[in-house]
């Protein structure tokens, strides 16, 4: 067949790179057919943008074939590309021939309505054919693009760091195992679990960050960054949180903690300009459909310099705000997303970068500040969506760090060796952090569930398709 001599719908409608007269093939899904005794419509999208182009078929009755093609089918068609007198549109086909591919009938689920995204999701087989899947699949594609240009026009390397890991970064419990075991017949030795007998000898995990390993690389490499799926098994069955979902996390020797804020702040505006600019076709959908404002505040982020403040800055105007907040605050609370949002929509109204939090309420790998309470941690949070970024100023000072370790009750302090030993060898000063790739799609395209930004979400009690 002749499939690769067809025509991207976007060579047509988006880079107007195929002049009038030419002589197209197009390949597609069907959108919408009408038909009438003198002509009929065939609107088509082929996924290569937002746009359909519809075919124009003159004396349809010597198409017999028009009649078995019905809305989601896929087809061929063959014609010359005309200017179009319709509306909102410039150009169409006008079809010599219409060949069926895939057939599909009148239970095909995506009629042309509004579907809610509960349903959508119900049907995430199918939900790439619809307007806002497509989009929202376009842009992800785009903006990953746009995070390797950021750094590897900066000089950052790309770290692959392993997705099997047998510890728990974040420290925090949430994580999926991987075995070979077979469950119905888990070897035991003195009463016991024998994990040695276990694939990796060890007990092991899906990563939750990349951090880690990242760190051994940054203090060879300098300035690296990963961008990699993450697993959390965290029950928490919220419009923020997927169990899968994708971390992009630069990590820098000889930087401190202004340092790698400069840059969190620098890559999140790039990545919004990027939005703005090059995908206009989509942040055009997004604020037609899903968020009016998603445009101007984009633009004005872009613009404008984060607010900075000490967490403890933060808990002063919570405290004094006499919001009637479900979780009162008080020093040492971990900020809830009532909190978060109260300080970036009502307060300062732009993103904000709360830093110097609690030892108590952070991970073992933050540097301690010199009051013993605070560590070096940032978290950047945005309006509607909360926190986006977490990050920090690592401990490089060995004794500290294991003292910390200690302090924390880190059980297997002898599996971190590994970590702990390149402060032990040229220790140097070192930063980075991780933007949840979800969380920061969120924000751009303004759609409300993390859900609704991933292809094949992963939540809990749902990994079907
Ligand atoms: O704040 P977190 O846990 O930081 C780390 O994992 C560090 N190791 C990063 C680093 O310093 N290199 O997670 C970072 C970001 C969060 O700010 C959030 O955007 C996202 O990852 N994130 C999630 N996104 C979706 N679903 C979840 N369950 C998420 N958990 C964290």
């Amino acid at each position: 067949m002749d499939y690769q001599a067809r025509t991207k719908v976007s060579r047509i409608l988006i880079d107007e790179a195929i002049p009038v007269g030419s002589h197209v093939i197009i390949l597609g899904w069907v959108r919408t057919v009408r038909s009438s005794k003198e002509v009929a419509f065939v609107e088509v999208n082929d996924g290569s943008c937002m746009k359909n182009i519809q075919g124009v078929i003159q004396q349809p009755e010597a198409f017999p074939i028009l009649e078995q093609i019905l809305t989601g089918a896929s087809i061929r068609l063959e014609g010359n590309l005309v200017p179009s007198g319709g509306k909102g549109q410039k150009y169409e086909v006008a079809v010599s021939k219409i060949d069926l591919v895939g057939p599909a009938d009148a239970t095909y689920p995506l009629q042309k309505k509004r579907h809610t995204m509960e349903f959508l999701r119900e049907i995430a087989h199918l939900r790439p054919r619809t307007n806002t899947f497509g989009a929202v699949n376009r842009i992800r594609s785009k903006l990953a693009y746009a995070v390797h240009s950021y750094f590897q026009e900066r000089g950052f390397f790309y770290i692959h760091t392993p997705i099997i890991s047998a510890s728990d970064c974040e420290g925090a419990g949430n994580l999926f195992r991987v075995s070979t075991f077979d469950f119905e017949n888990i070897p035991r030795r003195e009463g016991k679990i024998d994990w040695d007998a276990d694939f990796f000898a060890s007990e092991s995990y899906l990563t939750v960050s990349g951090q880690l390993e990242g760190e051994l690389v940054a203090t060879a490499l300098g300035d690296i960054y990963t961008f990699g799926p993450t697993f959390r098994a965290e029950n928490s069955n919220t419009s923020r949180h997927a169990a899968e979902f994708w971390m992009i996390e630069p990590e820098m020797a000889w930087a401190e903690l202004e340092d790698n804020m400069d840059v969190a702040e620098d890559f999140l505006k790039f990545l919004f300009r990027f939005a703005l600019e090059k995908c206009t076709d989509e942040m055009d959908f997004f604020g037609q459909w899903i968020d009016k404002e998603v445009r101007s505040t984009l633009e004005s982020v872009a613009g404008s310099k984060f607010e900075r403040l000490p967490y403890t800055d933060a808990i002063a105007i919570l405290e004094k705000s006499r919001e009637p907040f479900q979780y009162p605050v008080s020093w040492g609370l971990d900020l809830q997303s009532e909190h978060e949002r109260f300080l970036t929509e009502k307060v300062f109204q732009k993103p904000v970068i709360l830093y110097d939090y609690p030892a108590t309420i952070k991970a073992f790998y933050m540097r301690m500040n010199d009051d013993g309470k605070t560590v070096r941690a940032m978290d950047v949070l945005v309006p509607k969506v909360g926190e986006i970024i977490g990050g920090s100023q690592r401990e490089e000072r060995y004794d500290v760090l294991l003292q910390r370790m200690q302090e924390m009750g880190i059980q297997n302090l002898e599996s971190y060796q590994w970590y702990l030993d390149i402060r032990k060898y040229g220790t140097v000063p070192h930063a980075g952090f991780g933007l949840g790739f979800e969380r920061a799609l969120m924000y751009i395209t303004g759609m409300g569930n993390i859900r609704d930004v991933l292809p094949f979400p992963r939540v809990p009690r749902w990994a079907k398709f």
